[in-house]
């Protein structure tokens, strides 16, 4: 890997690369984005995806869920559109009903549960889509069996694990991947032709090639349950918008992070913020871009 490159994402660099808007554009520009995930017992998740992906400026948003989560969370996300998939126990289990080559990007996993029926409904069904994938948090405990499939295909395949999530999927234990994340990213991503989002007080986002990002923004306000499905959703709405797959990424994780910050220098504290203050965060953390 000797000219591969390693830097840390700043205010400049999201300043430098973050997408404008053309005068004349219409959502179509802006992408149409579907949120895969949910079930009944966690109907919150995909919610904070949704919102997120909305607020970050995905251009068109689905989410897909089992009806009884589309039910509550439609009124509290009126500018989404919904489509409700087949289930069992309150959880999905088939989406063969939906479209997907009508999406630019899709992303999958949040609040899905562990049910082997909803990896075997959704998986194959997922592996015929045509543009960016970015799979999360249950959809990861879901995928080793699919990982390979999903690497020989060619649009790209985006993972956004925690170290507990990567680690399990390259069974190694938590404390030697963290001893050496840069080494075990680049690994993971060149044998598995994705781009990787390791989590962590210092992100470190690592491209195809080894190219690898470390995030500078972010605080332990955002170590609670749900900060990770908001950046799920920020990462959809950026792949779609941006020049390429990674500086989409570098700047979600970047606007994810600077909501945080702004949100605990002002308004809140590290202990009292909440997931779903961060995805209201979002717009002053766009607006330090001028
Ligand atoms: N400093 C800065 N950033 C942090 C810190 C910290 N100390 N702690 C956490 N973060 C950031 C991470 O970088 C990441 O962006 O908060 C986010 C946490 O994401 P996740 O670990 O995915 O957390 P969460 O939203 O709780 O995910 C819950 O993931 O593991 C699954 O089963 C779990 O479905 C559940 C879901
Ligand atoms: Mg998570």
């Amino acid at each position: 890997h000797t000219h591969t490159k390693r830097h840390l994402w700043q205010q400049s660099d999201f300043q430098e690369s973050f997408p404008k808007r053309e005068v004349n554009s219409h959502k179509g520009n802006h992408g149409r984005g579907l949120v895969i995930g949910g079930s009944e017992s966690m109907p919150g998740s995909v919610l904070m995806t949704t919102k997120a992906a909305l607020r970050t400026g995905a251009g068109l948003l689905t989410t897909a869920s089992v009806k009884n989560v589309i039910s509550m969370i439609a009124g509290k996300s009126p500018e989404a559109m919904y489509i409700s998939t087949s289930e069992t126990n309150g959880c999905i289990t088939g989406i063969d009903n939906i479209e997907l080559s009508g999406f630019d990007a899709i992303a999958i996993g949040v609040g899905l549960g562990r049910s082997d029926e909803t990896a075997k409904g959704i998986f194959p069904s997922l592996l015929q889509f045509n543009g960016p994938i970015i799979i999360d948090a249950d959809g990861l405990y879901h995928l080793k069996p699919y990982l390979a499939a999903f690497a020989s295909r060619q649009p790209p395949l985006i993972l956004t694990p925690h170290p507990g999530e990567l680690a399990a999927l390259m069974d190694v234990s938590v404390s030697d991947l963290l001893m050496e994340p840069f080494k075990y990213s680049s690994e993971f991503t060149n044998r598995f032709n994705c781009y990787l989002l390791l989590k962590g007080k210092y992100t470190i986002i690592t491209d195809p090639d080894g190219n690898q990002i470390v995030e500078s923004s972010g605080n332990p306000g955002l170590a609670k349950g749900g900060s990770g499905d908001v950046l799920t959703g920020m990462v959809l709405a950026m792949v779609m918008q941006s020049r390429s797959i990674f500086e989409g990424i570098n700047n979600a994780c970047f606007l994810h992070g600077k909501s945080a910050d702004l949100l605990v220098q002002e308004r809140h504290s590290e202990q009292d913020l909440l997931a779903g203050d961060v995805i209201q965060g979002i717009p002053k953390a766009i607006r330090t871009f001028s």
